[in-house]
This record gives structure tokens, C-alpha cells and sequence, in this order.
């Protein structure tokens, strides 16, 4: 397949993106919510697909057994912004939907959430992940995927992500503006991709009262078990490998599923430079990462 140039970032409404988002704008803003619509929301890279296969598994893993044997989990969850032009737009896929929730992904700034979501008073799940690792995880994304900007070497990378300079946007403004939400809105559930990391029984306990399911311990556990990294990097719906513009040679989507990777690829000197410049833009939130773990 002959792929387009990598787009260029630019702003839009004071952040940066890519036309591949901002394409279908209009229809973005004017998408119709349904009250039992639940939202995934997170900054790109930080867990997004494993939630949104754990929601998926919840629903749907026992009712609809050809649904996880032959649709790719970006056709199950669309991408609400997306508009890549080799599959339908998100919204369309979103329109399209037959399932009751309907589980949508996106990785918008709260601020730039279409207006639908919050009138319908939809349940909205955010993972956060914590900066360096987030960071890392982009950045292999970047190498691996056509219609992302070219990531450039470590170093710049690192500095864009500073600047705020990536795809939607700023990390620091994307989780602390979900955070504030979350402090007035109460069907915003918060959940970090640490603490998936360290208990993923736990965290599925608290998605699983959030939505006020009540599933039987049998199924939690088979549930926890399918979403697993290994079983999810194997397995051709969860793991990308159908969507031609990623190129698994250079990095797998699913690619280490860790924290703290980052000790591997900053140097003393860049994280020194990262957690100096980091406490100042997060000195006015009470919103708190476990960088190491
Ligand atoms: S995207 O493109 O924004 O939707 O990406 P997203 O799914 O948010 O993030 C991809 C990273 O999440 C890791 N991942 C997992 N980690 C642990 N367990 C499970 N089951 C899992 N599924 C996905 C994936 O490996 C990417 O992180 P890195 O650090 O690059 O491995």
C-alpha cells in the first residue's frame, strides 16, 4: 500500500495536532452521545487498548463470541477523532455501532471533547501513565507509524514532549485538565496504568463498580487473564498487526508493556533536566504519578 507523507503538526485551538484528527472536525463536534455511551480517554500511549479490551471483554466477551474472533479491536472500540481514510471515520464507526454501551476511544483534550458526551452524561473512563514512560512509549510509536509525525532522534523527541509539541497536545495540560474535570464530574473514573500494572484485579474491581457491574469471580478472572500483555500481544485483534500503517519491523505495537522502561532510554542528564522541568509545570496540581516503581 502506498502510503501519504507524515503529516505536520499545527495548531489547533492551542494544541497540536495532525489533520488526521482534525479532518472531520465538524462531525467530531456534532456527534450524538447516548446516555449508556462509555468514553475512553487518555493521552496516546498510555493504555488506551488494554482498557479498552478489558471493557470489551466485559461487555461483550462471553455474549458475542465471533465478535472476538473476527473484529479488530479498533473496529470495536472506534477512535471517535480519527479520520485515516483507510478505514471509515471514527464517527462513522461509532454511528455504526450495534452494541449497547457503545465503547469510545479518544485521546481529545477534555476541553475539546464533543459537548454530547457531557450533556448525555455518559460514563468516561481516563488512564493516565506516567511521563517518562508515556514518553518512551510514543516514541516508538512515532517510528512505527506513518500517519505520526517523523519522531526525529531521542533528544528532540524529548524536548517536543516538553514543549508540548506532540499530538494532542501537551501531556502535562492533557492529564491535570482530566483531572480537574474529574474533581467536579463524578462519572469520570481515573485509573493509571501503574496501578493496572501492579494489580490488575484490583483496578478492574473499581472499572467494574464505577459501571456498577457485578460480574462473577470466574469471569473477572477470565476477563484479567485475556487482557494480559502476552496473551493480548499474540492475539491479531488486540494487537494491531491488521492495520497496515504501522510498520511492526521497526517496533510492535504492543511492544513492552512495562514500568519504568524509561530507565533505558533516558540518560542522567535528560531526566534530571525532565523531573526539573516537570515539577515546575506541575506545581499547581495535586495530581500525583509514581514515576518509579
Ligand atoms: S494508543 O496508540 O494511544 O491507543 O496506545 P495505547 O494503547 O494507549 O498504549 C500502548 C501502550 O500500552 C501497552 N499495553 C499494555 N501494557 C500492559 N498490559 C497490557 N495488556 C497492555 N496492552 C497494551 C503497550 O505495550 C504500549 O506500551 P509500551 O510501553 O510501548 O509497551
Amino acid at each position: 500500500m502506498e502510503l501519504p507523507p507524515r503529516p505536520k503538526l499545527f495548531d489547533f485551538h492551542g494544541v497540536s495536532m495532525i489533520h488526521y484528527f482534525t479532518d472531520n472536525w465538524e462531525n467530531i463536534q456534532n456527534f450524538q452521545a447516548r446516555p449508556d455511551d462509555i468514553l475512553i480517554a487518555t493521552y496516546p500511549k498510555a493504555g488506551t487498548t488494554w482498557v479498552s479490551y478489558i471493557l470489551d471483554l466485559l461487555y461483550f466477551g462471553q455474549t458475542a463470541p465471533e465478535r472476538q474472533a473476527s473484529l479488530p479491536i479498533y473496529e470495536r472500540v472506534p477512535f471517535l477523532e480519527s479520520d485515516f481514510h483507510i478505514l471509515p471515520p471514527g464517527t462513522e464507526l461509532a454511528d455504526k455501532l450495534s452494541t449497547s454501551p457503545r465503547l469510545i476511544k479518544t485521546h481529545l483534550p477534555v476541553q475539546l471533547v464533543p459537548k454530547s458526551f457531557w450533556e448525555q452524561n455518559c460514563r468516561i473512563v481516563y488512564v493516565a501513565r506516567n511521563a517518562k514512560d508515556n514518553a518512551v512509549s510514543y516514541f516508538h510509536f512515532d517510528r512505527m507509524n506513518q500517519t505520526q509525525p517523523e519522531p526525529g532522534d531521542w533528544n528532540n523527541f524529548l524536548q517536543r514532549v516538553m514543549d508540548g509539541k506532540m499530538v494532542f497536545g501537551s501531556w502535562y495540560d492533557h492529564v491535570t485538565g482530566w483531572w480537574e474535570k474529574k474533581q467536579t464530574h463524578s462519572k469520570i473514573l481515573y485509573l493509571f496504568y501503574e496501578d493496572m500494572v501492579e494489580d490488575t484485579g484490583r483496578e478492574l474491581d473499581r472499572l467494574c463498580s464505577f459501571l456498577g457491574l457485578s460480574p462473577s469471580a470466574e469471569k473477572k478472572e477470565r476477563v484479567r487473564r485475556g487482557a494480559q500483555f502476552d496473551t493480548m500481544k499474540k492475539n491479531s485483534m488486540a494487537n494491531y498487526s491488521t492495520l497496515p500503517i504501522m510498520d511492526f519491523k521497526i517496533s510492535p505495537f504492543m511492544r513492552k508493556g512495562k514500568v519504568g522502561d524509561w530507565k533505558n532510554h533516558f540518560t542522567v542528564a535528560q531526566s534530571e533536566q525532565f523531573d526539573e522541568d516537570y515539577k515546575k509545570k506541575m506545581k499547581n496540581t495535586t495530581l500525583q504519578f509514581r514515576t518509579v516503581v
